[in-house]
C-alpha cells in the first residue's frame, strides 16, 4: 500500500538532523567525487542511506536491513560499533570478452553494527565512478541457522524517470520489456533501467542533468533472487523470490554474505553498457586453468525443431539424426564455424510436456554418437552437448557427474542446459534452492572443463568473473519467441543491450536469414508443436539487423540460428564466416534504450561493428577512432537497401566496400526494423573463403 508521500520529506529533514548515531565519518565518494552516498539511522536505530549524484539527491533515505525469523533481529536497534574506509585501483583480466581488461576502482565504507543480542552486521558500501553496490555481511553468534523472511532494502528515487523493464517474476525472465513512467512501475525484475528526468532524450534542456541508471545484483549465488516491488510513490523495495514454505534465504551457521545490491550511473545511455561494475563485484576466478574455455561460433539442429518442420522426439520428422548431424558438421567445417549444437539428441523426449524424466547418457537409436564424435573430431569441429531437464532438476542433480563425464569422453566440453518446465515440490526457478542448483551445474561442468550456457537460467550477475566455464545464457525472450507467438518486437533488440544485457551476455541465437518463414510454410511436415503458434509468425527485423545482432548481443558462444540450407550460398553469410566471437575489447558508441544502439567491437588485428534501430529509419555518423591508429581497413558494410522496410521488404539488402583509417566517420542507414553490421579487416588480411 502506497503511504503518503509527504512522509519521505518528514523523514528526510529528521534523517538529515541524524548522520548517525556515532561521530564518524559516514560517508563515501565515488574516486571522482561525483557520486557520494550517505549512512544515517533514524531515532529506532533503523538504518537507511543516501545517494547524491553531483551534489543532487539521487536516491533519497532508503531503509536497510534484513528480517529474519525467530526472533532475530537484522533491521534496527543497531549501535555503530566501526566504521572503516577502503579502496582498490586494480586491473584483471578475464579470459574471454567482451573486454578481456577491467579496471576495478572504488572507494569502500563498511559500516559495523551490533544490536543487543549480539548480532552482528556489517554493510559494506562500494563506490565507483560508474555507480554503487552495497551488501550485507551478517555473523550471528551461538545460532545453527539463520532464516530470513525479507529484505527490507529501498531505493526511493528522488524524480521521475522513463524506465524500461519487465514485470517481476519467480519463474520467467522472457517476457516483453515496458517503457513506463518509474512511478507506474509495480513491480519489476532487475536490471531495471531508467533515465531522469522523464523528458524525451532530444530535449536539450536538460542534458547536462540527465542521469541514466540501472539497478541490479552482483555475485548472486547463494541466495534468492531479488525483484522490485513500488511500496510507495517512487520507493521500490527488495522483494525476494520466496522457497515452498514462504522463507526467503537459509543458511547453515550464523555467517552469510548477500549478493551486491547495484546501482549503475551514467550521464549517457551506453556508460550502463561500458562499464564493469557488475564484474567488478564478484570474486576473482576460483577454477585453476582456464586454457580450455574458448569463445564459438556455431550452428546447430534447431530452429526446424521451433518452425514445426523437424522434431525433438525420435519419429518421421527427427532433427537430431546421425544424417542431419554429419551435415551440419560438415557446414560448420566449410564455413569457418566452431562448433554445432543438437538437441532432441537423447531419451526423455517422448514425456515432453508430462513428467520429464530425461536420460542424459542415452542416445536415441538414430543418433549414433560414436560416429558423430569421431566425424566432428576429423573436421575439427566441436560438439556443444544438450542437457534440456524440463525444470526436473532432482533427476539431472542425480546424473550431473555421469552426464557430463559421459560427454567429455567424446569430446564434448560445451553444454547448451535447459529449464522450460515447473520445478519439482514447489520450488521456483529464481529461489535460493535453484540458485544453488545453477552454481552446483557451474561447479561441476568445470571439473570436466566443460562451459554452459543456461537456457531458463537464473539472471546474469556477473558470476563468470569467478566461474569463465559460465559462459553465456538465455534470461530474456529469445529467438525462439518468433518461431511460434507474436515475436519481438523491433525495439526489443535496441531494449536488450540496456536492460539484460548490463547483467552479461546472451544466448539471443540471432541471424535468422529466411525472415518470413517462406521455406517452413511450404513444408508437409511442418506441425505446430506449441500453442502459441500462428501462421502469422515472422522476424520482425530486416535481414541487416540480424546480421547487426550478431555484434550488439554480444555472446561468446555465438550462433548462427537457422538451418543451414538457408546460408548456403547466400552473400550475406560471409559475415559470420568472417567473425570472431573471441573479443578483446567492446565499446558501445552511441544509443538511446529501445530507439537504436551502435557497438563496436575488436577481436585480435580485426573490428565488427553492429547498429540497430527500432521501427524508425535514422541514419547515424559513427568516427571510426576505436580503429588502430594508422592501419588501413577494408570495411565491408552489410545494410539495409533504400527500398528496405522491416514490413514491406524486409529481405533487401546491400552489400558495399570502403577502405577506411580510425581518422574517418562512417554514415549508416539504417531502415524501419533495420542495422546494418561491419566488418573491418586489416588490408594486408584477407577473408575467409
Ligand atoms: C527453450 C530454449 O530456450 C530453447 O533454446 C530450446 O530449444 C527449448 N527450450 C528446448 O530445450
Ligand atoms: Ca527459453
Amino acid at each position: 500500500m502506497k503511504t503518503s508521500s509527504h512522509l519521505w520529506l518528514l523523514l528526510l529533514s529528521f534523517l538529515s538532523l541524524f548522520p548517525s548515531c556515532t561521530s564518524q565519518q559516514t560517508e563515501v565518494t565515488s574516486p571522482n567525487g561525483h557520486i557520494r552516498l550517505r549512512f544515517l539511522q533514524d531515532e529506532q536505530r533503523q538504518i537507511y542511506y543516501r545517494v547524491d549524484v553531483d551534489d543532487t539527491p539521487f536516491i533519497l533515505p532508503s531503509r536497510l536491513g534484513l528480517k529474519a525469523c525467530g526472533g532475530l533481529n537484522l533491521s534496527d536497534g543497531f549501535a555503530v560499533t566501526a566504521v572503516t574506509h577502503d579502496q582498490l585501483d586494480q586491473q584483471w583480466t578475464m579470459p574471454w570478452g567482451e573486454n578481456k581488461q577491467h579496471r576495478n576502482h572504488y572507494n569502500e565504507m563498511a559500516v559495523q553494527l551490533r544490536d543487543s543480542m549480539g548480532s552482528e552486521l556489517t554493510l559494506r558500501f562500494r563506490l565507483f565512478d560508474d555507480g554503487l553496490g552495497f551488501r550485507y555481511e551478517c555473523r550471528v553468534p551461538g545460532v545453527d541457522s539463520v532464516l530470513i523472511a525479507d529484505e527490507l532494502t529501498q531505493f526511493r528515487l528522488a524524480q521521475e524517470a522513463t524506465s524500461w523493464s519487465i514485470p517481476a517474476s519467480f519463474e520467467t525472465y522472457e517476457l516483453l520489456y515496458r517503457t513506463l513512467p518509474l512511478s507506474q512501475v509495480e513491480t519489476a525484475n532487475t536490471p531495471i533501467t531508467f533515465r531522469t528526468p522523464s523528458v524525451s532524450p532530444s530535449c536539450q534542456a536538460d542534458t547536462t542533468q540527465r542521469i541514466y541508471a540501472s539497478i541490479h545484483e552482483a555475485a548472486l549465488t547463494d541466495y534468492p533472487e531479488m525483484t522490485l516491488q513500488q511500496i510507495d510513490t517512487l520507493c521500490f523495495q527488495a522483494n525476494l523470490a520466496p522457497w515452498p514454505d514462504g522463507i526467503k534465504a537459509r543458511f547453515a551457521g550464523g555467517a552469510f554474505k548477500t549478493p551486491w545490491r547495484t546501482v549503475q550511473i551514467a550521464r549517457e545511455a551506453v556508460g550502463l553498457i561500458n562499464s564493469s561494475l557488475i564484474l567488478n563485484l564478484n570474486e576473482p576466478c576460483a577454477l585453476e586453468t582456464v586454457d580450455w574455455i574458448r569463445p564459438m561460433k556455431y550452428v546447430g539442429v534447431w530452429w526446424s525443431m521451433h518452425l514445426g518442420t523437424e522434431s525433438w522426439v525420435m519419429g518421421d520428422r527427427h532433427g537430431a539424426t546421425t544424417e542431419n548431424a554429419l551435415r551440419y558438421i560438415d557446414f560448420a567445417a566449410q564455413n569457418q564455424i566452431d562448433a554445432v549444437l543438437f538437441e532432441g539428441w537423447n531419451a526423455g523426449w517422448e514425456n515432453w510436456g508430462g513428467s520429464q524424466q530425461f536420460d542424459y547418457t542415452l542416445p536415441f537409436a538414430d543418433f549414433d554418437m560414436e560416429r558423430i564424435s569421431r566425424y566432428a573430431q576429423e573436421k575439427g569441429v566441436r560438439l556443444i552437448g544438450h542437457h534440456e531437464t524440463g525444470g526436473n532438476v532432482i533427476n539431472y542433480e542425480r546424473q550431473l557427474d555421469k552426464s557430463f563425464a559421459w560427454y567429455a569422453h567424446y569430446g564434448v566440453h560445451d553444454v547448451k542446459t535447459g529449464y522450460a518446465g515447473g520445478l519439482p515440490n514447489g520450488h521456483n526457478h529464481h529461489g535460493q534452492y535453484n540458485v544453488r542448483h545453477y552454481r552446483h551445474v557451474v561447479e561441476t561442468a568445470a571439473k570436466y572443463h566443460t562451459t554452459i550456457n543456461a537456457h531458463e537460467p537464473i539472471k546474469d550477475t556477473g558470476i563468470r568473473r569467478t566461474y569463465p566455464n559460465m559462459m553465456t545464457r538465455e534470461g530474456a525472450r529469445g529467438m525462439e519467441w518468433n518461431a511460434w507467438s507474436e515475436g519481438n518486437p523491433p525495439e526489443h533488440h535496441v531494449l536488450l543491450p540496456f536492460t539484460r544485457l548490463l547483467g552479461g551476455p546472451m544466448d539471443y541465437t540471432p541471424g535468422i536469414f529466411d525472415l518470413l518463414y517462406e521455406k517452413a510454410k511450404w513444408n508437409p511436415n511442418r506441425k505446430q508443436w506449441n500453442m502459441k503458434d500462428s501462421k502469422d509468425c515472422r522476424i520482425n527485423t530486416t535481414l541487416a539487423k540480424q546480421i547487426a545482432l550478431w555484434v550488439i548481443l554480444y555472446s561468446p558462444m555465438q550462433m548462427a540460428s537457422d538451418c543451414v540450407e538457408n546460408y548456403d550460398g547466400h552473400p550475406a553469410f560471409q559475415f559470420f564466416r568472417d567473425f570472431d566471437a573471441d573479443c578483446d575489447a567492446s565499446r558501445a558508441l552511441m544509443g538511446e534504450p529501445g530507439e537504436y544502439i551502435a557497438v563496436m567491437r575488436r577481436a585480435g588485428e580485426r573490428y565488427f561493428l553492429g547498429a540497430a534501430t527500432n521501427a524508425e529509419a535514422r541514419t547515424l555518423h559513427l568516427s571510426l577512432s576505436d580503429l588502430q591508429p594508422g592501419v588501413t581497413y577494408e570495411a565491408t558494410i552489410y545494410a539495409d537497401a533504400p527500398e528496405t522496410d522491416w514490413v514491406t521488404n524486409p529481405t533487401a539488402y546491400r552489400i558495399s566496400k570502403q577502405q577506411v583509417t580510425s581518422e574517418h566517420t562512417m554514415t549508416l542507414h539504417l531502415a524501419p526494423g533495420g542495422g546494418a553490421a561491419v566488418t573491418f579487416l586489416p588490408l594486408n588480411e584477407t577473408t575467409n573463403p
